[in-house]
Parts: structure tokens; C-alpha cells; sequence
């Protein structure tokens, strides 16, 4: 079994207790980072950074060498996968990622194949090149994005406002839709576990657009093939059993079936009452989230009130890993994720002690300091 010098985020996932909550921050990696714009500045675009294992590594550790984060998350993309199927991703400047094809007509559905794991390479070295970078630091987070998030981008050919052209194909051909999502987790599977295979500790599926379904398309488009994904996952090279996390965004709605889909962890964005979810949910699963990422650009003295009342709506149960409800911004003032991070970790440790007998009134003056 490996070890790390900080292996807090796995024991949380895990449901033991920790000394405090660990964090981590989805898009800790990103444009907020000078460090992080100069190096794919150097790369020449955001696809080169991605696919130069020795660049990607470099980018990943980056906000670890800034912040005391409890976890690394793998730099790349989760629309590397339908790329690797031939769909031709790009980013356009200003605009978002975009496909040079797109895979809305039955024909072109019919002829999508789950890709050769070869062609995704880069990924699996970037991994190994990580790890070694690491070296038992902190654990390492793989991700994917959820079969039907990358549909919606697949069907519609970029970024839309609302991907009217996926839930009209839910209405009108969902057997069509349950084909492309099918497919894609098939091909999420088989990526997962070649991530595994090059050693990452965790895994997480990106269901950013689930959110957007009816109940009933959202368990049969979005939840069953991210559960037949999960049903999939091998061991580890060491028989470890890697833990997933599940996040669907504006799913929370669907709580109990996501605590039973075989996640060891459900991410909840901020518009979830993590408080009302961890009663809901009691032992079952670890949960993630969820403050606003937009809190983040609030002063000093908001952002810890923020993170303090995301600590406390957790409770000091085992099972909390602190993130944001979704990616940080770019607009993100570095010293404010520090603020963040120290008051995570300073007031989850204060919440601990006063459940083991400490002062309640110390803690909660130490709250906001700066008011
Ligand atoms: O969290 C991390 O630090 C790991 C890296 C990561 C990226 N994208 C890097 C990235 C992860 C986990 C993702 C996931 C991802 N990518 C999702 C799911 C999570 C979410 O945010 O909803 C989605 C929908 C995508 C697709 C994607 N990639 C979009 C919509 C964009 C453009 C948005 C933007 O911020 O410009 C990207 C590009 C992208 N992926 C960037 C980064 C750091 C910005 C690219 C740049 O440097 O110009």
C-alpha cells in the first residue's frame, strides 16, 4: 500500500475521522494562477499544456506549491475523450471548447467507437510524471467527465446556454441518446482504469450538465450509465480499491439515489444544503462541496465567514471534503483561496475540539476576526 505524507482527503472519503477537513478546489489548476497562465503561454494554447505530460505535471503541482491543499487533481480535460474519437476538439480563443464534428444525426452516433486507450496516451504519462513529481505528498485525483455531460457537448458541438439540442433528442429519440450515453461509458470506463493502472489514488466523474434533465431522464440518461461506469472500475496494481466521487451539478435534488449509485463520495454544488444532505444521507456516502465559488471574490473577512459556515453546515461527522460548488473563476484573487484553505483547516480543527469538550465561545470569536 502506498503512503503519503498528508493522506487526510482519503481517510475522509473513507468516513474515518481526520484532524480537520481536508480541500481541495475544482480548477485548482487554472487562469487565477499567474504561474499557471505563463506556463501555457509557454505551451502555446490550453490542448498543448494538456497534452505535454511534463507541462501538465508542472501545471498540477503549481497550486500545491502555493497552498497547503489536502489533494491534486490530474491536469486535463474531460472532453479528451471524445476527441480521442475522432471528434476534433479545439478551443476557439475567447469561446470554449468546440468540436469540428458533431455527433447529433443517428449516422454519426452509429458510427462512434469506444477510442483506442492509445490515443489517450498523453494522459495516462502525465499521470505517471505526477506521481513521481509528488512523491507521496498528497494524493493524486483522476476524473472524467459523466457519459452524458460529454453527450451534451458531443451532440451539441461546444458549450451551449441551455444544450436544447440534447434534451430535445431526450424527449424525442431517448433510445438514440441511451446509445451515445452507452457508448460513453463504455469509453469512460476503460479510460478510468487505464488512469488507475498509471496510479491515480481517486477518481471523480464531472456530471456538470445531469442537472438539466427531468427525474426520469436524469436516472436513465445521466445516473445508470455513470453507475454502469462504476460497476466497471478495476483495483488498483496493489488490489487498493480506488475511491470515486460523483458530482452532478444541480443534483441534489436526487440525493438518495446518488448516495446508492456506488460512489464513495457525492459532490454537491452551493445551491445544496450540505447540513440537510448530511442528515439525508447519514454513513453512507462522504460528501464534497460546496461553497459558491463566487464567494471567492468577496473580501477577506467574507470569504472565511463563507468557508466557516460551509464547515459548520457539514458538522464535525466523518466524511466532508471541502471543495467549491464548481470551478473557481479566473477573476479568483490567489490570497483569498490561502484564506480560504487556513480557515478550512483552522476551523474544522476548532469544531473537532469543541465536540471533544473545548470552548464553543473561543471558536466562534475567532469566527471573523476582522469584524
Ligand atoms: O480541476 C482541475 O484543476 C483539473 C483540470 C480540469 C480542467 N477541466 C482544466 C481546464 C478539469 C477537471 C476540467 C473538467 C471540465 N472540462 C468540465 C467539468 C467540470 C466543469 O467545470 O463543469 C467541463 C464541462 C470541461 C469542458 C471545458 N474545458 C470547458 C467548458 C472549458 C472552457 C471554460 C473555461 O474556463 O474557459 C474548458 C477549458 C479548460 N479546462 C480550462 C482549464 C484550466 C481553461 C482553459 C485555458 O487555460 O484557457
Amino acid at each position: 500500500m502506498p503512503t503519503f505524507d498528508n493522506d487526510v482527503f482519503l481517510r475522509a472519503l473513507a468516513r474515518e475521522p481526520t484532524p480537520y477537513t481536508p480541500v481541495w478546489l475544482m480548477r485548482q489548476a487554472g487562469r487565477y494562477l499567474p504561474e499557471y497562465n505563463a506556463t501555457r503561454a509557454k505551451a502555446g494554447s490550453f490542448l498543448k499544456l494538456a497534452q505535454t505530460p511534463a507541462l501538465a505535471s508542472e501545471v498540477t503541482l503549481q497550486p500545491l506549491a502555493r497552498f497547503p491543499l489536502d489533494a491534486a487533481i490530474l491536469f486535463s480535460d474531460i472532453l479528451t475523450v471524445p476527441d480521442a474519437m475522432g471528434l476534433g476538439l479545439y478551443f476557439a480563443e475567447g469561446e470554449g471548447p468546440r468540436f469540428e464534428r458533431r455527433a447529433a444525426e443517428e449516422s454519426a452516433i452509429a458510427a462512434l467507437e469506444v477510442p483506442d486507450m492509445a490515443r489517450l496516451r498523453y494522459v495516462f504519462d502525465a499521470i505517471v510524471e505526477i506521481k513521481r513529481a509528488l512523491h507521496g505528498r498528497v494524493p493524486l485525483i483522476g476524473f472524467a467527465g459523466s457519459p452524458f455531460t460529454l453527450a451534451c457537448y458531443m451532440i451539441e458541438g461546444g458549450g451551449s446556454s441551455d444544450f436544447a439540442t440534447v434534451r430535445r433528442m431526450a424527449h424525442e429519440r431517448p433510445e438514440l441518446l441511451q446509445r451515445l450515453v452507452d457508448l460513453n461509458a463504455s469509453a469512460v470506463a476503460a479510460y478510468l482504469n487505464e488512469q488507475i493502472r498509471a496510479g491515480v489514488d481517486a477518481v471523480m466523474l464531472f456530471d456538470t450538465w445531469g442537472g438539466l434533465l427531468t427525474t426520469a431522464a436524469y436516472h436513465a440518461h445521466s445516473l445508470a450509465p455513470m453507475q454502469s461506469v462504476l460497476a466497471a472500475l478495476q483495483p488498483a496494481p496493489d488490489t487498493r480499491k480506488i475511491p470515486a466521487i460523483v458530482f452532478t451539478k444541480g443534483g441534489a435534488q436526487w440525493l438518495d439515489s446518488l448516495a446508492s449509485c456506488g460512489a464513495q463520495c457525492i459532490g454537491l454544488d452551493w445551491t445544496a444544503d450540505l447540513a440537510a444532505a448530511r442528515r439525508r444521507v447519514g454513513a453512507r456516502v462522504a460528501l464534497q462541496g460546496n461553497l459558491d465559488p463566487i464567494a471567492l471574490l468577496a473580501n477577506e473577512a467574507a470569504v472565511a465567514d463563507a468557508a466557516t459556515a460551509v464547515v459548520r453546515a457539514a458538522g464535525p461527522a466523518p466524511g466532508h471534503i471541502f471543495n467549491l460548488g464548481h470551478g473557481i473563476v479566473p477573476a479568483t484573487p490567489p490570497e483569498n483561496v490561502a484564506v480560504l484553505i487556513e480557515t478550512v483547516h483552522r476551523e474544522s480543527r476548532a469544531m473537532r475540539a469543541e465536540g471533544s469538550g473545548g470552548s464553543r465561545g473561543e471558536s466562534v470569536a475567532r469566527m471573523s476576526p476582522e469584524r
